[in-house]
């Protein structure tokens, strides 16, 4: 992040860490809270969480999230695996945030060299199962100069829905550029500004999203570690993202796709106040036509359940006070999420097995982003006449 200043356009209020569920015996009291708010620098265009908690807090030994609880995901990172080994003789590939090795997985299946950096170490056994390496830790400057000590120079260095989690970013990213060999590249994915402003998708704003990337932003924030962003790629996974491709300054050509992509930005006052303020207008909006909604269906003695222990779906709930009167469980298949009460609201998490035909009439799609397989997976409930409650991109029933 760079040292401008950073204007605040949206307050989501006191919040739990997304990701913290609380384990039976434990005390609720002792849940950790703070102010999610959203800003944006007035220099980099960043746009930014207000107040971060500490990293150590949110990753850590038993962080409970699993890439691979999603077929799409699996899918996706192993096409993505297919094509950042292709053309390569002999790489060496480091991942940052390498979870449970859903991609990984796919690299030391083929036998190439690898090591994944992830302090998550529950993930990282669980990955360790598949054959990958990883070395338990945050990877940091000083990290990336140990691996190259170690492992030598690195030919691709990937990392999907985890730099924009740091507020260190730039001790990330100039590891990284450490790390790389000449000719090598980082390639990194995450949810795109543009996508969560025009589905109102005010639910990617949790804690561990700590920064929302553009290609205006970053283009200046991997220009700061010497390295010059040479590719953009939009991607539809998880609500919308870019796949972005950066090298050594001067090394590669730069596609023409980022100048497009700049100027599509600019052409939608991507980072202009008025459009931050309508998008903080909008969550308000939505916050107000869900609970109508929610009330409606209790006061109607409908039976809700919500589907998908989502990160996001703290955001939702905190904000708009959705507790266990309003929404009975939420379904979740993580075995890790299980049994344990949401974040801050306290809603107990069920297995997929709790729910069905005649187990709920409406359901709250908190994991919209994979909407499509959950559907898929729970065709009989929803022919047997249970319907679906969205709030991206506005309140609907289906
Ligand atoms: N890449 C996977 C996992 C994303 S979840 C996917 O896209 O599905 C984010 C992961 O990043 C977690 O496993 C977390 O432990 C890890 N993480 C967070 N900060 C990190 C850092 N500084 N270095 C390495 N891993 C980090
Ligand atoms: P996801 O949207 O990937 O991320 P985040 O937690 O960062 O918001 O989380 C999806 C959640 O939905 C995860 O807990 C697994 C769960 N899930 C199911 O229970 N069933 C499914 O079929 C899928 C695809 C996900």
């Amino acid at each position: 992040m760079c040292t401008g200043p950073v204007e605040e356009f949206l307050d989501l209020g006191r919040q739990p860490l997304s990701d913290a569920f609380v384990a039976p015996g434990e005390d609720p009291s002792r849940e950790y809270f703070f102010r999610l708010a959203l800003g944006r620098c007035a220099a980099c265009c960043m746009t930014q969480l207000i107040e971060v908690p500490p990293a150590e807090r949110m990753f850590h030994q038993t962080y409970p999230y699993r890439s691979s609880s999603s077929a799409v995901m699996r899918e996706h990172f192993a096409r993505t695996a297919e094509r950042l080994l292709a053309r390569r003789r002999d790489p060496f590939v480091v991942e940052i945030g390498s979870n449970d090795g859903v991609l990984l997985g796919a690299v030391a299946a083929r036998g190439v060299r690898h090591l994944g950096v992830d302090p998550s170490g529950d993930a990282a056994a669980d990955a360790a199962a598949r054959g990958v390496r990883v070395r338990v830790d945050f990877f940091t400057e000083r990290i990336a100069r140990d691996v190259r000590a170690e492992h030598g120079p690195a030919d691709v260095v990937f990392s999907a829905n985890t730099i924009s989690h740091d507020p260190n970013v730039n001790s990330i990213l100039r590891g990284v550029a450490a790390l790389l060999a000449p000719g090598g590249e980082f390639v990194f994915e995450d949810p795109y500004l543009g996508s969560v402003l025009a589905n109102t998708a005010f639910d990617q704003i949790i804690d561990e999203h700590v920064l929302f990337f553009s290609v205006r932003s970053v283009v200046a924030m991997v220009r700061r570690a010497g390295l010059e962003l040479v590719d953009v790629e939009r991607l539809p996974v998880h609500g919308g993202q870019i796949r972005f491709t950066a090298a050594h300054r001067g090394t590669r050509p730069v596609s023409p796709a980022v100048a497009e992509l700049l100027a599509e930005e600019d052409d939608q006052e991507l980072h202009d106040s008025a459009r931050l303020a309508e998008f903080a207008a909008r969550t308000r909006d939505r916050r107000r036509d869900l609970v109508v909604l929610l009330r409606r269906l209790r006061d109607g003695g409908a039976r809700v359940v919500a589907y998908g222990a989502t990160a996001k779906s703290a955001t939702v709930a905190n904000y708009c006070g959705l507790g266990p009167d309003l929404v009975s469980a939420v379904i979740d298949a993580t075995p890790t999420k299980q049994g344990r009460l949401t974040p801050g609201t306290h809603i107990p998490v069920e297995p997929p097995e709790a729910f069905g035909p005649g187990k709920a009439d409406y359901a709250l799609m908190f994991a919209w982003n994979h909407a499509e397989e959950i559907m898929a997976k729970e065709r009989a409930y929803s022919e047997s006449g249970g319907r679906w409650v969205f709030y991206v991109p506005e309140v609907h029933v289906v």
